[in-house]
């Protein structure tokens, strides 16, 4: 017993250092690295296409009539956003930029799925414009929506957001459903049923749906099946206390993805079955079944993104030592935000291992990408890939210290894409005012 943690440490360095990185060898993200200079980030346009079809071959063979929407919010870069329209997928949308986006890719009214918790009015015109699915967060945003619609004098297709009050057993910045938290409307005060009851009479309004969303990065499948029991409860009420039929129940998004090694995946066919033999128990008596809308986010393009950085130095001091890199949480900032994990690869080097950070190049304590690694020391010019950073990785990018934002490539096949040019220094300055007076 007493020799027990050294052979615990014997066998990690013993073990091999895990060099996979997805589909991508290490020699091939160097060669972009190379090629394309850093950060970068690289996606992986087959791992994406492969994502969309198990989630919604998945959806379909438990339910039959879905419709998965992208949340648009995990990765809005153009190509990869066409690349998801062009495999099937609807768009869930937050913002009239996100709006403005999929029309631009093509999509269409009851296609594109409109869910911000805080639309202005001009977000509202917008969307009754262009004849969107508009997602009610709350009394005011029906207010402001029967004010547009009377405004416009032209119709509009809703849907309520529950907030069910479900705990999705995730990080508390990317849960949605408790109660205290300022998304979607409540059961418990019957405000939701009072919200169906005044757009029903409406005569400019269409009932279309119901809709919740729990929260991200889900890894257990019991909460997604606690939700449906309360949306279909909801569903339930509306056609026996209001005649209301929906045409859809949106359930979301959040199905997680594993960053560990070792981690167990959740699988959507799980999700989906226990998801789908709920519902059809629960609304089997209705004389109707909605269609089931899912609109995952992460789910398609959080592990086919790696962000590809360079070594600038190797630091060692008594206490610690630091990899740094040439980038930081101005482009990756799931790890400071949520004490995110992203797995690390010092590309191309294997061997022995020593504990190190990796350390962005912002001027802050916090910006350490990655904690006590066991990693292979890298030397300067080495390049390291944090995995998994195809969600909400570019998209939540900022040029914070002045460090332009990063280019970004898909790789289909043998094909390799330029989809986002790296910016020019000058880019730093675009839409700014020097006063003439200060000059
Ligand atoms: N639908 C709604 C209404 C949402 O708010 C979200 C994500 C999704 C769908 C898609 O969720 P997903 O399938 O991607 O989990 N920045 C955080 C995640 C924020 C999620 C925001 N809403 C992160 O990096 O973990």
């Amino acid at each position: 017993m007493r020799y027990l943690p050294f052979l615990i440490c014997l066998a990690v360095y013993a073990a091999d250092y895990p060099t996979e990185t997805g589909r991508f060898s290490h020699e091939q993200l160097i060669g972009y690295a190379q090629e394309y200079g850093t950060p970068l980030y690289v996606y992986d346009g087959d791992r994406i296409k492969e994502k969309f079809h198990k989630f919604s071959k998945a959806f379909k063979d438990a339910y039959g009539n879905t419709k998965i929407y992208y949340a648009l919010k995990a990765n809005t870069n153009l190509s990869i956003v066409a690349l998801l329209k062009k495999e099937g997928a609807s768009a869930e949308c937050i913002s009239m930029g996100e709006i403005y986006l999929a029309r631009k890719l093509g999509w269409k009214g009851e296609d594109i799925l409109f869910t911000s918790s805080s639309k202005s009015p001009v977000e509202m015109e917008y969307a009754v414009n262009h004849d969107v699915v508009i997602n009610l967060d709350s009394m005011g945003d029906l207010e402001n929506l029967i004010a547009t619609v009377e405004k416009l004098k032209k119709k509009a297709r809703v849907s309520f957001r529950l907030n069910t009050d479900v705990d999705p057993k995730t990080h508390k910045h990317i849960s949605t459903s408790h109660k205290t938290t300022k998304f979607g409307i409540l059961f418990e005060n019957d405000q939701i049923m009072e919200g169906y009851k005044r757009a029903y009479d409406h005569p400019l309004l269409e009932v279309w749906g119901i809709h919740s969303h729990i929260g991200s990065q889900i890894m257990d499948d019991s909460p997604f099946v606690r939700n449906v029991k309360l949306v279909t409860t909801a569903v339930k009420r509306l056609k026996q206390e209001l005649g209301i039929e929906l045409k859809f129940m949106d359930l979301g998004g959040g199905l997680g993805i594993p960053y560990r090694d070792g981690q167990e995946p959740l699988e959507p066919e799980v999700v989906a079955n226990k998801m789908a033999k709920l519902v059809k128990q629960e609304l089997k008596d209705l004389g109707y079944m909605p269609a089931l809308w899912m609109e995952p986010g992460r789910y398609f393009v959080g592990d086919a993104g790696f962000l590809v950085a360079r070594v600038n130095s190797v630091k060692d001091t008594p206490y610690k030592h630091f990899i740094n890199v040439d980038t930081g949480f101005n482009h990756l900032v799931r790890p400071i935000l949520y004490e995110a994990y992203h797995r690390v690869r010092v590309l191309g080097r294997k061997g022995e291992r020593e504990k190190f950070d990796v350390a962005g190049n912002i001027c802050e304590t916090g910006d350490i990408l990655a904690y006590d690694r066991m990693l292979p020391r890298p030397s300067v010019g080495d390049y390291v890939a944090f995995m998994d950073a195809g969600a909400y990785g570019f998209t939540m990018a900022s040029e914070y210290n002045m460090f332009t934002l990063p280019a970004e490539i898909m790789v289909r096949g043998d094909k390799v894409d330029v989809i986002r040019k790296r910016p020019d220094i000058e880019d730093l300055f675009r839409n700014q005012i020097l006063l003439k007076d200060l000059e």
